[in-house]
């Protein structure tokens, strides 16, 4: 069973992901993490981010091993690995080039220690629409910006990383602004997604949600 989970920067969707890919034993692919890899890998190179050209050679050349040993350095979940991230991605000769790494997952799902999975949650924003636009069920997760930049702030400051409120949520709203406007796989739910708002519904709600629509799904 392949299920997608998209929407913007901390809605919920990484939570989700983790609640259904350990009570269902599905792998688990942040699509995310292949845009992170390609921007943090222009910084360490000290390449200029509006070189589209040097960003398409890095995502060409990307592996899955590659991504994951990126995704040891700090600044690869950091607010400027986000903004990095959210800058190569609306380069559509670099999406087109990382299509084929997350779409071959769902055909030989594993997990971390590479133990075969009997299925794959992906979630990015991508993902029910062009990534995997025929997977069995696809939500969508939003929340309010100042319901997520306050979120995000305080993840920032639990991990002892220096922040501040208006300019989280000014990083925010200007993520969400290229995600949905670019003009290749822009964010937008799927039109079978089914949408839950986690500003008013918490994480637990919605994961009893979401299961009950994957245990109807799997009953078919
Ligand atoms: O989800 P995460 O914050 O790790 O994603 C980093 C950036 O990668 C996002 O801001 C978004 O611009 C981009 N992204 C994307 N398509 C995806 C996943 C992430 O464009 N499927």
């Amino acid at each position: 069973m392949i299920i997608t989970i998209d929407g913007p920067a901390a809605a919920g969707k990484g939570t989700l992901a983790n609640n259904l890919s350990q009570k269902y034993n599905y792998a688990y692919f942040d699509t995310g993490m292949v845009y992170r890899a390609v921007g943090l890998e222009m910084h360490l190179l000290g390449k200029d981010l509006a070189d589209e050209n040097a960003a398409l050679e890095i995502a060409q050349n990307l592996t899955f091993e590659h991504m994951h040993e990126l995704a040891k350095n700090p600044d690869f979940r950091s607010a400027l690995g986000g903004k990095n991230a959210s800058i190569v991605s609306a380069y559509p000769k670099v999406r087109a080039a990382l299509l084929k790494m997350q779409q071959d997952f769902a055909l030989n799902p594993v997990f971390a220690d590479g133990r075969p999975a009997q299925g794959v949650i992906y979630d990015g924003r991508d993902t029910g629409t062009v990534v995997c636009p025929h997977a069995d069920v696809k939500f969508f997760i939003t929340a309010s910006p100042e319901v997520r930049a306050e979120r995000r702030y305080k993840e920032f400051l639990q991990k002892g990383i220096a922040a501040d409120y208006n300019e989280v949520l000014a990083d925010v709203k200007a993520r969400d602004e290229r995600d949905a406007n670019r003009a290749t796989a822009p964010m937008k739910p799927a039109e079978d997604a089914i949408i839950f708002d986690t500003s008013t519904l918490n994480i637990q709600e919605v994961t009893i949600k979401a299961c009950e629509v994957i245990d109807e799904k799997q009953k078919h």
